[in-house]
């Protein structure tokens, strides 16, 4: 670690030191320790998260670290202040944000993610900081300095999109719990999930984006050699959601300890918008389901989730297999993911 990557986790410690002192100890922090409580944040989870709140001012974080002694370059480099475009100064990046930590391996904080307390449609939801020399987003997973020790004990992942899901986990005591943080999974994710753990609970929110973002996962975890189970959501709940009125323990044993295996979970997704009155939705739901057993299914799971298809589509087991087998003979000839065999038909009316 350079010289200028420690000045810039020593600037990120100060914010968050004075960010969490704020939103603890005075009284601007009050409306958003309001919120939170109104959350359900207890004092201890606010603690070990060291949550904090950003002034809504011009420039207090960027004059507080001036003070400290940092420099105009650092400052910028940090993300934590901008420099002003018409005159001379810089103003801080987070005003008015319920702010979260992010941190690394070390427990060292790299960045921060700042939510509005009232999410209107003109600012966005959370703010995040810039890359920077100790943060590159593409690398890091919230959580993982509290939880490493969690997944090595559990031998699993479960994986959240959003830490607000990671800590209303906590509270049902899933501490080996991780987050994207909305971005999608990248390669340098998988590989140091691979560091920690073989096996992986997908639990994304319930919504549409959160179904996708977990097809995604899941198929790249699956192609990485974990073994991937995803945890659904009743309706378009996200994890936060789902223990705030059902409680935590209700989310740990009917949504954790119940998730879907891989290949189930691939079957409910190809069904979700699918009416299978529709012949195309139907011969559609088919070739998709057949696509991800082509190849990587074990004899076992290949006639059980055959006869499963044959009995919710009515076709019959002969034909399925058949039309497997001439999708597996072609996974093996080429080697690589088949285009559809069945066309897409849009939906959407004609125009004229
Ligand atoms: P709450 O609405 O506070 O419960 O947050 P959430 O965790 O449910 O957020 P959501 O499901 O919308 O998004 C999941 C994750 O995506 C969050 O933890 C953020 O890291 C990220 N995210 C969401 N909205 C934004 C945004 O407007 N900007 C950025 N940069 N990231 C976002
Ligand atoms: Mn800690
Ligand atoms: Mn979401
Ligand atoms: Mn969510
Ligand atoms: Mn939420």
């Amino acid at each position: 670690q350079s010289k200028s990557d420690h000045q810039l986790i020593l600037m990120h410690e100060f914010a968050a030191d004075m960010y969490h002192h704020i939103l603890l100890n005075t009284e601007e922090g009050q409306a958003a320790l309001d919120y939170l409580e109104d959350r359900g944040f207890t004092r201890e989870i606010i603690e070990k998260n060291r949550i904090g709140w950003s002034l809504p001012e011009w420039n207090y974080m960027a004059s507080a670290l001036k003070r400290k002694g940092f420099s105009e370059e650092e400052l910028e480099a940090s993300g934590l202040a901008i420099a002003r475009e018409q005159s001379s100064g810089y103003f801080d990046r987070f005003r008015g944000r319920i702010m979260f930590p992010i941190m690394n391996e070390s427990g060292k904080v790299i960045a921060f993610s700042g939510r509005v307390l009232e999410h209107t449609k003109q600012d966005a939801k959370y703010m995040n900081s810039p890359e920077s020399p100790i943060f590159q987003k593409s690398q890091v997973l919230y959580n993982v300095h509290h939880a490493r020790g969690a997944i090595r004990k559990n031998r699993k992942i479960i994986l959240f999109e959003g830490f607000m899901d990671v800590i209303a986990a906590g509270k049902a005591g899933v501490d080996n719990a991780l987050a994207t943080m909305g971005t999608s999974l990248t390669s340098q994710h998988i590989r140091q999930m691979k560091r920690f753990a073989q096996e992986v609970v997908i639990c994304f929110d319930g919504d549409d984006a959160g179904w996708e973002a977990a097809k995604r996962a899941a198929i790249a975890l699956n192609e990485d050699n974990f073994k991937v189970e995803v945890a659904v959501l009743p309706g378009k709940m996200d994890p936060d959601d789902f223990v705030r009125e059902n409680g935590a323990e209700a989310f740990k044993e009917q949504i954790i300890g119940k998730p879907h295996a891989f290949i189930a979970f691939a079957m409910m997704h190809a069904r979700r918008h699918k009416n299978f009155q529709y012949e195309n939705d139907l011969l559609q739901y088919i070739q998709e389901v057949l696509q991800l057993l082509a190849g990587r299914s074990s004899p076992l799971e290949r006639d059980l989730y055959i006869k499963q298809l044959s009995e919710e589509t009515g076709l019959s087991q002969e034909a399925i297999l058949q039309h497997y087998r001439k999708l597996e003979n072609k996974t093996i000839e080429r080697n690589r993911p088949e285009t559809p065999a069945v066309k897409t038909v849009k939906k959407e009316p004609k125009r004229v």
